[in-house]
């Protein structure tokens, strides 16, 4: 287990280029399990959560290879995979996001057991939703011994209003229809980027869904998928991290290949703090951070709202922004362990359910902290950015899952920071 240590106070400055995304990544390579023939996707990140992905693809009998221009090469032969349906619990312990294969094996193969993904430290994260709309398809689901066992004898399109809106839940139910006899509607889906660039790819192999970015997708069964070469999209949860650095560092920092529609939220609420941001041109935008910023309340949402995958960025950001924040967590309402890790570094902050209230305070100071989650993590990494002294980073492979080469690229634009074993 590595450390990551940063000495705070260093102001960041140049040019950083944002990398694909990685939840638009995890569910488009389990959607290859649908398709005829080979796909090379162009921007997937080189980080520990495709690597799962990959393996869990791979045990599916998926033929997986970066290619020389830096794609991925994905196939799975047809025929020959047929007796392969298992996510197994060590695979998909170490990442939730597994659950996706669910839809595409259940559609592809007729048959899918996957271990039953636990709750997590952001919260308890059923997947009651995802079961509910396959059974809409005419999925036969049972679970036991801590696997979801599913069968399908031909799925049919069917309508199905999602209770809550979810990201995965969504995606699965997709790719489940994409295949199914006749056409599939479903009400109260996830918008998000990731989603939608979900249904781009499934389109690009010759799907035909309608309505993306909409809550209610209309989706007509096709007979067959063929291969195809796609690019995936920016991140905008690592564009937005890298936006913050910048402005809690008072930088000013440029990104490359940034999706400017889909950090609205994000943009609108950092300049409402204070920070300065110009759009350059049409993939690339300017971060330049100012000596305060002023105390502002944000809720996450679903897409178009603030993104969930923000909150703990943010966090670091008005732990010490002039007045009291109030941050309202309506995804995941107990996604708050930073917050103490946060109050360890001096930040003042009460959590009280699903809000924290921020009082800023003047400074940050540096020590060891924890992290707990991914975005926990980075929002850690923020507060070491500006915290007086030195910040030490314990169980740092939270950020290695979903930032490839964080301390480098920080490192690229000024920062003090570097990996230590322990
Ligand atoms: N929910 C249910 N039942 C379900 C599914 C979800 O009650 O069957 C609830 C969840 O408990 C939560 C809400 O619905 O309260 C939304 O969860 P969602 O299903 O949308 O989350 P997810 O699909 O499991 C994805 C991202 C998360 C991101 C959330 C919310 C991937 C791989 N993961 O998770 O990303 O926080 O959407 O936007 O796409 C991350 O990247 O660090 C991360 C955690």
């Amino acid at each position: 287990m590595d450390r990551v240590i940063i000495e705070g106070g260093h102001r960041l400055e140049g040019c950083v280029r944002i990398n694909g995304a990685k939840n638009a990544a995890l569910p488009i390579m389990a959607a290859c399990l649908l398709l005829d023939g080979p796909s090379r996707i162009k921007g997937i990140p080189n980080i520990v959560d495709i690597k799962t992905q990959s393996e869990i693809l791979r045990n599916l009998g998926g033929e997986i290879k970066r290619l020389e221009d830096g794609a991925l090469g994905i196939m799975f032969r047809d025929g020959e995979n047929e007796d392969k349906f298992t996510a197994p619990y060590e695979l998909v312990n170490k990442m939730r996001a597994s659950i996706c294969v669910l839809g595409p094996l259940l559609s592809k193969r007729r048959k899918a057991r996957v271990s039953y993904p636990g709750g997590c430290v952001i919260g308890q994260r059923p997947v009651n939703l995802h079961i509910k709309g396959l059974k809409a398809l005419g999925a036969h689901i049972e679970t036991a011994e801590g696997y979801i066992h599913a069968t399908a004898n031909g799925l049919k399109g069917g309508e199905f209003s999602f209770a809550a809106k979810t990201v995965l839940g969504t995606c699965n139910i997709m790719t489940a229809a994409v295949l199914a006899e006749g056409t599939t509607i479903i009400e109260n889906a996830a918008c998000e980027p990731e989603v939608q660039d979900l249904a781009n790819f499934l389109n690009r192999a010759g799907a035909r869904i309608s309505g993306i970015g909409e809550s209610r997708l209309t989706i007509e069964g096709v007979k067959q998928l063929h291969g195809v070469d796609y690019e995936i999209i920016p991140d905008r949860i690592e564009a937005g991290t890298f936006m913050i650095a910048s402005a809690i560092t008072q930088g000013d920092v440029t990104l490359e290949h940034v999706r400017i529609d889909h950090l609205g939220a994000v943009i609108d609420k950092l300049k409402e703090t204070g920070v300065e941001i110009t759009v350059k041109k049409g993939d690339t935008i300017r971060v330049q951070g100012n000596n305060t910023y002023h105390a502002v309340d944000l809720t996450t949402l679903p897409y178009p709202g603030m993104p969930t995958d923000m909150q703990a960025q943010f966090m670091a950001l008005l732990s010490t922004a002039e007045g009291r924040s109030v941050i309202t967590e309506k995804i995941f309402p107990d996604r708050f362990i930073h917050a103490a890790e946060l109050r360890r570094m001096g930040a003042d902050i009460h959590v009280e359910g699903s809000c924290a209230f921020i009082q800023g305070t003047p400074s940050l100071s540096g020590t060891h902290v924890m992290v707990s989650d991914l975005r926990a993590g980075a929002g850690l990494v923020l507060a070491g950015l500006i915290a007086k002294g030195t910040t030490h980073i314990h169980r740092v492979y939270h950020l290695d899952r979903g930032y490839e080469q964080l301390e480098k690229r920080l490192s690229d634009l000024g920062a003090i920071i570097k990996r230590i074993p322990y």
